[in-house]
């Protein structure tokens, strides 16, 4: 693994750079500096790593040697000491209690409310009409994960945790692209908003929490958090961690999957004739009736565009960690403290691994490329015990949604829209997505027509 150093300021390091356009200057200082890329954030050292080995060694083989990185744990505000962010025995016992409610045959439950929850969401879209997908997106999958989880509807609650978490997203980014981070219980205009959003999603999982107090269990995560108990018979969780677990689950349960239907969207309407075979494929499948659990195998081509789309758009467009001790990663030393980090955004587009890798191909998953690619070429959902607890879960809810949405309606970008990659903490549209809704009441094109021009920035050209 070659390993060199770009030029930096000399008081703020790479930080500015970083900060200015991370999507960018990752993957000019993967190809241009190697794949292991020494940087300085003011004073805070930190290491790019982009070579599927060296980051298999930092989130499998050597994973002991690390804990979550600065960046996520300037979310504890949110989140609190939940699973995304705890450490140690903590993590340990509460992964314990959350894994059941993701076994598979936990998972193939939740298949018919997502299919119910989809087909509602475009039960109210009309033909012809413009609306932005991607709240479209976050509101559906919001309320999926409510239900699948929690056992209950969202219902009134969704526009509150809509609006809250838009500014929990802002805030997190101007804490991230602070060089001071001040205490949050300072009064600026900024703290006090971040403080009411999160006192509005506080109160929707609150409500949620009590109700259940008052009901009898029933076998969802939510009981499980609330029932877990020590061997002496009182309780392994108190209020703030039944809070921290459900608002991790609640926030990280739907913000990426709306993310990544939302590029999903983006693609196909820049791929007519990868819409067009994905709706073929639809049409000849499911003849108009929504899909099911059981449809899923007989739906590679969804199931690829999906893949092919968090391979150039990763919801989680970079993970993070912090070396505890000195460690040996890819035959070099890693000094205490140091922050690696790794961008699936980066490795997904380096010409070692995928052929072409700025095209969208679905058609690439086609031929077994899943098991040829090296571990870590394609890793999505991280990796190593601290891998997405989710990740079956959102594979079954994209290939639903998007087999339920794309059955019915064709999108297109609306006039004038204007994208752009939001990069914090997840990747979203900066400016949502807006789109024109087309009824699919005609015919598919037997013949896919030619490929669409790219006419996004450059980056995001696909
Ligand atoms: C496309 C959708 C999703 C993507 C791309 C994604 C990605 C990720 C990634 C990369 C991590 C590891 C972070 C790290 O190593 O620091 C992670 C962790 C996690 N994800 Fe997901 N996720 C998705 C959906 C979900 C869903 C649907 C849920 C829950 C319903 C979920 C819950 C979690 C939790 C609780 C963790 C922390 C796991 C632990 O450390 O034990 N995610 N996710």
């Amino acid at each position: 693994m070659s390993s060199a150093s770009p030029p930096g300021h000399w008081l703020f390091g790479h930080a500015r750079l970083f900060r200015r356009d991370p999507l960018g200057y990752a993957t000019i200082l993967a190809r241009t500096c190697g794949d292991r890329v020494p940087l300085r954030f003011l004073t805070r050292r930190a290491l790019l790593i982009s070579h599927p080995q060296g980051i298999g060694e930092v989130l499998v083989g050597k994973s002991r040697s690390f804990r979550k990185h600065f960046a996520l744990r300037l979310a504890r505000p949110a989140l609190g000491d939940g699973l995304l962010i705890s450490e140690g025995s903590t993590w340990t016992q509460h992964r314990q209690i959350v894994q059941p409610a993701f076994r598979k045959e936990a998972i193939a439950s939740y298949a018919p409310i997502m299919v119910e929850h989809a087909t509602r969401l475009v039960d109210h879209w009309q033909d012809g009409q413009t609306l932005d997908v991607h709240l479209q997106m976050i509101d559906v999958t919001a309320r999926i994960v409510t239900q699948c989880l929690f056992g209950t509807e969202l219902g009134a609650g969704a526009d509150e945790a809509h609006a809250a978490m838009a500014i929990l997203t802002e805030s997190f980014k101007s804490r991230l692209d602070a060089l001071v981070h001040l205490p949050l219980i300072l009064p600026t205009p900024a703290n006090r908003r971040f403080r009411r959003a999160m006192a509005g999603i506080d109160g929707v999982l609150g409500r949620i929490i009590s109700q259940r107090r008052q009901g009898p269990p029933r076998p969802d995560v939510l009981s499980a958090l609330l029932q877990a108990a020590r061997p002496d018979g009182t309780p392994a969780l108190d209020d703030r961690a039944i809070r921290d677990e459900v608002a991790t689950l609640f926030l990280a349960g739907h913000e990426t999957t709306a993310n990544a239907l939302s590029w999903t969207h983006w693609l196909l309407a820049r791929h007519p004739d990868c819409q067009a075979r994905l709706e073929r494929e639809l049409d000849e499948t499911l003849a108009g009736r929504p899909p099911s659990l059981a449809d899923l195998p007989q739906l590679p081509y969804c199931r690829q565009v999906i893949e092919e789309s968090m391979r150039l758009m990763p919801p989680a467009w970079i993970i993070g960690r912090e070396a505890l001790v000195p460690v040996e990663i890819a035959g070099a030393l890693v000094q205490r403290g140091t922050t690696v980090l790794m961008s699936p955004w980066v490795v997904h587009r380096d010409r070692r691994w995928f052929a072409e890798p700025e095209r969208f191909l679905p058609e690439r998953w086609g031929d077994g490329l899943a098991e040829r690619l090296p571990d870590f070429a394609y890793f999505p959902f991280g990796g190593g015990a601290r891998s997405c607890i989710g990740a079956g879960f959102a594979r079954m809810e994209m290939a639903l949604l998007l087999a339920c949405m794309a059955s019915r309606f064709r999108m297109t970008l609306a006039p004038g829209a204007r994208i752009e990659a939001l990069p914090t903490i997840t990747l979203r549209p900066r400016w949502g997505m807006p789109m024109v809704l087309q009824a699919r009441s005609s015919p598919v094109p037997t013949i896919p027509p030619p490929q669409l021009r790219p006419n996004a920035p450059a980056r995001l050209a696909t």
